[in-house]
């Protein structure tokens, strides 16, 4: 990779690549990973996973996020997603709403293409104004 903040960026890379290369993208052809980190320090990797019924195919954050679920995290501090192509590869917007579910809006996510780390950006230039469970708590 090139350089970047976080610590543990260089693992976190290690594992959104490893899972990319696992993506199972028949029909885009575009391969995603990602990687998290949760509240512990544990990293939680995802690919993207299609489907023949195009709307149900997955994102690699959704991916990932159902791994740190499913692990016992609870919340998302770091996120870092690795795709190939001349665009860096931003969370979709539904991925942005779900990060939005687990993280807090300064949540750090570091885009990277396929020779390294690029640039970070956090959830909250990403989704402002967001809707979340407090908008449920004060209705
Ligand atoms: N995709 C992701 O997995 N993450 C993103 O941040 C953007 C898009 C996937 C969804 C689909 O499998 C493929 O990339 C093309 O959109």
């Amino acid at each position: 990779m090139l350089s970047g903040p976080g610590t543990n960026l260089e693992e976190m890379l290690a594992a959104a690549r490893a899972a990319r290369v696992r993506a199972h993208a028949p029909y885009s052809g575009f391969a995603v990973g990602a990687c998290l980190s949760d509240e512990a320090g544990r990293l939680h990797a995802g690919c993207n996973v299609e489907n023949a019924a195009y709307p149900l195919g997955l994102c690699a954050e959704a991916v990932a996020i159902g791994a740190m679920v499913a692990a016992g995290g609870r919340e998302i501090r770091e996120i870092l997603i690795v795709a190939g192509g001349t665009e860096l590869c931003t969370p979709c917007g539904g991925c942005r709403q779900r990060l939005a579910e687990l993280a807090d809006p300064q949540l750090p996510i570091h885009l990277c293409d396929l020779e390294g780390w690029r640039r970070t950006v956090t959830l909250d230039e990403l989704l402002p104004l967001s809707f979340g469970q407090r908008h449920l708590e004060a209705r």
